[in-house]
């Protein structure tokens, strides 16, 4: 395809906030597109913090070869405090402008996007890729990484489960998700989890999970499985009262950031990939300060400050899932 619009001869990208599989999808996917459109594309290294000390490299096509099955960022990620001060968005925007990018693609959480929009406020051409295995962003469907993770979560309780079920123990699995409990959700009801506790939820009480424990056991279950989102917390507290209580043995799992590795599943890989192209056409077509978002087999863009906006409640049909579907 021929340079369908000059305004833009240079494109940044890169990864910013904590990384997730298919984000490597990304960034190929980007460079390919720009490359496509004649233009130019470089890479930031680690997020803000890279783009502040001017960490650039020139991207090629054979530079993203052999990367859309690889977990991670080859751009490397970061976090970057400085960044949320005017004097260091203006030193970023200073940074765009002496490399010449006019056009940047930020893939990351919400984190990432508030850093993309003061950028774009300051006169740079951003969009912003949603990429975080929370799955915590308003405006979208899908983030990438989340299903991968999910995926990797769900395995590691089956095997958790294996074990539990030979010992007839109770299993407390803790997922990661420290404001988002979209992970603990599918998890819960992917393996048939007893109980969830998710942040988006009112606390439930120990005296609760127990009553619910026990209510299971009279009907004959042996064995238990709680999932919590990490940001619940609680878990050896929670582990230690219930064996107190009901002599059942208890064990506690924290599956950490095993979730945030592992190789893209090929949702995540096309998601990505998709996406990456949709980016840069909306640069190409001269549009500014956008996020793009996936809902109903269909990708859209959004203003970046009415996604910011943008609230996301958890789907009572899951939440209802979760309450009925492991009753025997
Ligand atoms: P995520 O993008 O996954 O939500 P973070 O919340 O850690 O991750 O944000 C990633 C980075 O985005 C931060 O380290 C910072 O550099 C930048 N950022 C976050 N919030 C702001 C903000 N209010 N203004 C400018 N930059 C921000
Ligand atoms: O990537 C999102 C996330 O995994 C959250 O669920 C978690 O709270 C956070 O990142 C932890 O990230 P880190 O250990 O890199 O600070």
């Amino acid at each position: 395809m021929s340079n369908a619009n000059p305004r833009i001869k240079k494109i940044g990208v890169m990864t910013s906030g904590g990384d997730a599989p298919g984000m490597n999808a990304a960034i190929r996917s980007v460079v390919r597109t720009g490359l496509s459109y004649g233009a130019e594309v470089v890479g930031i290294k680690n997020g803000f913090k890279g783009l502040l000390s001017g960490d650039v490299i020139p991207l090629k096509s054979k530079d993203v070869s052999d990367i859309i099955q690889r977990g991670g960022t080859i751009l490397q990620t970061a976090r970057c405090k400085e960044f949320m001060e005017p004097a260091y968005q203006e030193r970023g925007a200073d940074m765009c402008r002496v490399f010449g990018i006019e056009g940047l693609v930020v893939i990351g959480g919400d984190g990432s996007f508030q850093g993309a929009e003061k950028l774009a406020n300051l006169g740079i051409n951003t969009i912003g890729i949603p990429g975080t295995i929370d799955l915590d962003i308003a405006c979208t469907h899908y983030t990438i990484g989340f299903d991968t993770a999910v995926n990797t979560a769900m395995d590691a309780i089956n095997k958790i489960l294996d074990t539990s079920s030979s010992h007839s123990r109770c299993s407390i699995v803790e997922v990661m998700g420290r404001r988002a409990g979209y992970i603990a959700l599918w998890c819960a009801i992917a393996t048939g989890a007893e109980i969830v506790l998710l942040p988006e939820e009112e606390r439930k009480t120990s005296e609760e999970i127990v009553k619910n424990i026990v209510e299971n056991r009279n009907r004959g279950k042996k064995h238990f499985l709680i999932i919590v989102a990490e940001g619940v917390g609680h878990c050896q507290e929670l582990a230690h009262t219930i064996e107190h209580i009901t002599g059942i043995e208890s064990r506690v799992t924290v599956l950490g950031h095993l979730q945030r590795g592992g190789s893209p599943t090929a949702v995540d890989r096309m998601h990505a990939s998709l996406m990456g192209i949709y980016a840069v056409d909306l640069l190409m077509k001269g549009a500014a300060k956008r996020v793009v978002g996936y809902s109903d087999g269909q990708y859209l863009d959004f203003d970046i400050n009415e996604a910011l906006q943008m609230k996301k409640d958890i789907n009572e049909l899951r939440l209802r899932a979760t309450k009925i579907l492991s009753i025997k």
